[in-house]
C-alpha cells in the first residue's frame, strides 16, 4: 500500500467520559471486536483481575483506576485504528487533556442515568476549543435511566451541541427491546440471553415488524419520541461535524456488547482521516513528504528493572521508520528513532514502521519534553500543546537529608513526563523547588512513585497559592518587569511566572500591568 493509501486509513480518537460512565467496558468491548482482546477483563488489571505488565499499574491495581494513558490500535474495515486512553479518575492530570490533542476526534461517552457529568464537561471544553468532532454514545441502556429525548436535552443543553440521533432505543431499562437505526431504517433486536442481535428491515418506526414485539405503551412511546426528533431535526451534515457543531448520538449497553458494533461502523464511516497540524510557520498536512510529529506524553518507569521511558509521539505527517535519523528541534540536533512501540492492550510491540496519524512510544533516554518537535526534513515547530495553569501545590519533604539527590532525580523525571510543575526562587536554585499539579492525585502519584522508584519516604507540605501566571510583554516575550511586591519565580525551563492565592491578586496585577498578558501557559502561542 502507499504511504498515501496508509495515512488516508488511519482513525485517530479518545474516548471522554466521567468515571464509571463504563469507558473501560466500551474500550475492552471495541477491541475485542477489533480482534485486538479474546476475552474481557485484559485491559484494566483491576484488583483480582488479569495482572497488569508493569510495576508502575501497581497503583492502578490497588487503586481500581486508570491513570496512565496509552494507546491501542487495530484494523476496522480496511482502516487503521488507534484508540487514545484517557485516564479517567475525577482528580486526573494534565497529561488527560493533553492525550486529546494526539486525536482526531472524540467519542463522549455517556451513562445514561447521568447523563453529562462535571468530568465529561471538562473534557469537552478542550475538545470544543479545537473544534474536534466528536460523537456521543450513551451507555447503560439496559438499566433504568433518562429517555433519549432527555438526554439529547442535557447534552445540547449543558455543552452547547446539537445532536443527531441515529440510533433511537426501544425501551429502556429493563424494558429495553433494541435500537433503531434511523439511517438505514433497521432495527436491532436484542436479548440479554442472545450474544447477537436479530437485525430486521422496516419500513419506518411505525412498522408492525416492531409493535408486534414490544408492549404497546412502549411502541406508542418511541413513535411520539421519534416524531416529536423528526420535527427538529434535519439532515446530518458532515460538515456540521467536522466542525464540531454537531455529535452523532447513539445508544447501546457496553456490558451487553449492545450498539457497540453499530457505533464502530458509524464511526469508520464519519470519523475524520488524520488532520493537519498548526505549527510556528502554518499548518503541516499528514500527507506532505516529510516525516514529523511532536512528543504529548512521557511516561517513565514502565519497567522499573530497565528505568525506561516513553516518549509517546504523535506522527503528524509522512511514514516513520525505524532507525531512522530525524531532527530533534528543541536540541537543534540529530537523534536516531532506534527503539519503537505500539501497544495492543498492554502487550507492546516493536514498530518498524508507522504513518500520519499513528502514536508511537520511543524509547528514550532523556532527549525528550513533553511538546518536542522532529522531523526528517524542514525545521517543523508544533504549536498548541497545552500547558495547564497548576491548581494545587507543594514542597516535598524527605526524612533522610542524605537523599536529597535522589529527589532531585525523582521529581526531575516527573517534571519532565509533565505530570507535575516545578517552580524556584532564581535567587536559590533548584533546592526546594515548590511543585504544582492539576489535580490533586497527581500528588499521591508523586509520593507513591518516589518510594517505590526512588526509595524516598517523603511528605507532602500543601501551600496556599492556587494559580500560576507567566507574564508577558506587548511584544509576546516572557518579562520580568512587572510592578507587583510579588515574588517572581522561574518554571522548570527558567522562564518567569507569578504564584498566587486567589483570582483577587491576578484582577490587581492586571490593573497595575495593563501592558502585560499573565497567561496561564508558559508556550508563548
Ligand atoms: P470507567 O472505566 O468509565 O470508570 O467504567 P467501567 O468500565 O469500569 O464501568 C463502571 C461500572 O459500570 C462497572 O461496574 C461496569 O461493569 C458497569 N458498566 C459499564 N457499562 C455498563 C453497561 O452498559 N450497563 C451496565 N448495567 N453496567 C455497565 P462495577 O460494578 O464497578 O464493576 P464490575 O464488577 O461490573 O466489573
Amino acid at each position: 500500500m502507499s504511504v498515501e493509501s496508509e495515512i488516508l486509513r488511519r482513525r485517530t480518537f479518545a474516548i471522554i467520559s466521567h468515571p464509571d460512565a463504563g469507558k473501560t467496558t466500551i474500550t475492552e468491548k471495541i477491541l475485542y471486536l477489533g480482534g485486538v482482546i479474546k476475552e474481557a477483563g485484559e485491559v484494566k488489571g483491576k484488583v483480582g483481575t488479569k495482572a497488569a505488565t508493569s510495576d508502575w499499574m501497581k497503583m492502578e491495581q490497588e487503586r481500581g483506576i486508570s491513570i496512565t494513558s496509552s494507546s491501542m490500535n487495530f484494523d476496522y474495515q480496511g482502516l487503521r485504528i488507534n484508540l487514545l486512553d484517557t485516564p479517567g479518575h475525577k482528580d486526573f492530570g494534565e497529561d488527560t487533556y493533553r492525550t486529546l490533542i494526539a486525536a482526531d476526534c472524540a467519542a463522549m461517552l455517556i451513562d445514561a442515568a447521568k447523563g453529562v457529568e462535571t468530568q465529561t464537561r471538562k473534557l469537552y471544553e478542550v475538545c470544543r476549543l479545537r473544534k474536534m468532532p466528536i460523537f456521543t454514545f450513551c451507555n447503560k441502556v439496559d438499566r433504568e435511566g433518562k429517555t433519549g429525548l432527555e438526554l439529547i436535552d442535557d447534552v445540547e443543553n449543558t455543552l452547547q451541541m446539537k445532536c443527531y440521533p441515529v440510533t433511537w432505543p426501544i425501551g429502556m431499562g429493563g424494558r429495553f427491546k433494541g435500537l433503531y437505526h434511523r439511517l438505514q431504517n433497521k432495527v436491532y433486536f436484542f436479548d440479554r440471553d442472545r450474544d447477537a442481535p436479530e437485525i430486521v428491515d422496516v419500513s419506518g418506526p411505525m412498522d408492525s415488524k416492531i409493535s408486534m414485539r414490544v408492549d404497546e405503551d412502549i411502541f406508542l412511546q418511541f413513535n411520539e419520541e421519534l416524531e416529536l426528533l423528526e420535527g427538529v431535526i434535519g439532515d446530518f451534515s458532515q460538515e456540521e461535524f467536522l466542525s464540531g457543531n454537531v455529535s452523532p448520538m447513539t445508544f447501546g449497553s457496553a456490558k451487553y456488547v449492545w450498539g457497540i458494533d453499530i457505533f464502530l461502523d458509524l464511526f469508520c464511516q464519519h470519523a475524520p482521516k488524520p488532520q493537519a497540524r498548526a505549527t510556528r510557520d502554518g499548518s503541516v498536512d499528514p500527507l506532505y513528504k516529510d516525516f514529523t510529529g511532536f512528543v504529548f506524553k512521557i511516561q517513565a518507569n514502565m519497567d522499573k528493572k530497565h528505568r525506561d521511558r516513553v516518549a509517546f509521539l504523535r506522527i503528524c505527517s509522512g511514514k516513520f521508520e525505524r532507525g531512522m535519523k530525524v531532527k530533534h528541534m528543541r536540541l537543534g540536533r540529530e537523534i536516531r528513532l532506534s527503539y519503537a512501540n505500539q501497544l495492543t492492550a498492554q502487550e507492546r510491540e516493536t514498530v518498524d514502521t508507522a504513518y500520519a496519524g499513528d502514536i508511537v512510544g520511543i524509547t528514550d533516554t532523556g532527549n525528550f519534553q513533553i511538546g518536542d518537535s522532529i522531523s526528517d526534513g524542514k525545521d517543523v515547530h508544533f504549536t498548541g500543546i497545552p500547558r495547564f495553569s497548576p491548581e494545587h501545590f507543594g514542597r516535598v519533604v524527605i526524612k533522610e537529608a542524605l537523599k536529597k539527590k535522589q529527589l532531585e532525580k525523582g521529581i526531575k523525571q516527573l517534571v519532565d513526563e509533565g505530570s507535575i510543575q516545578l517552580f524556584y526562587d532564581p535567587a536559590v536554585g533548584w533546592q526546594d523547588p515548590i511543585l504544582g499539579v492539576v489535580g490533586l492525585l497527581q500528588f499521591e502519584v508523586l509520593l507513591y512513585r518516589l518510594k517505590d522508584e526512588y526509595g524516598l519516604d517523603a511528605r507532602l507540605d500543601r501551600m496556599n497559592y492556587a494559580l500560576a501566571r507567566w507574564p508577558f510583554d506587548s511584544n509576546g516575550k516572557p518579562t520580568r518587569t512587572i510592578k507587583t511586591s510579588q515574588r517572581i519565580w522561574n518554571d522548570a525551563h527558567d522562564n518567569p511566572v507569578l504564584l498566587l492565592e486567589q483570582e483577587w491578586d491576578l484582577k490587581w496585577l492586571t490593573k497595575d500591568n495593563p501592558d502585560i498578558d499573565f497567561k496561564m501557559n508558559s508556550s508563548a502561542d
